[in-house]
């Protein structure tokens, strides 16, 4: 496991394919909602760093990370990246981090339980540089 900013993180590879949920922009606080997980691992915690805090920056970061995923992978690897794009964002992300959108499956979400029940759909994006 390597834990750091996606922006920066050197990555190995070449990979076949890299498989994301990217943050939500604006709607979630993942350190907040994974206080717990923070203090249990004993994982240093990086809220500076944290993407989708506000809306502003969030298209150029995410770009960027996409941008670094698709250098490390192999001649015809894929880029899968599983969002809510409520706000359609993807197009232009997908092209500012040079990558060609092959497809978009809309997936119902109809698993959940409790209090996180509700109507609630998302997509895959299948991408390639
Ligand atoms: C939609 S969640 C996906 C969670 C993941 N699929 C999982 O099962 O744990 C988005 C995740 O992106 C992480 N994130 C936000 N900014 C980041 C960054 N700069 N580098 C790496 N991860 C980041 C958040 O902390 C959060 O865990």
């Amino acid at each position: 496991m390597l834990h750091g900013d996606a922006r920066e993180l050197a990555l190995e590879g070449p990979f076949d394919g890299v498989v994301t949920s990217p943050p939500y922009p604006g709607l979630i606080d993942y350190h907040e909602q994974h206080a717990y997980a923070y203090e249990l691992l004993g994982l240093e915690r990086r809220d500076s760093e944290e993407i989708g805090r506000g809306v502003k920056g969030y298209c150029d970061d995410i770009a960027a990370v996409l941008a670094r995923a698709g250098r490390a992978l192999r001649p015809g690897g894929k880029i899968v990246v599983v969002v809510n794009d409520r706000r359609g964002l993807y197009d232009g992300i997908l092209t500012a981090a040079g990558l060609r959108l092959e497809d978009r499956l809309l997936r119902h979400v109809n698993r959940r339980t409790g209090r996180r029940k509700g109507e609630f759909y998302e997509e895959v994006l299948i991408a390639t540089p």
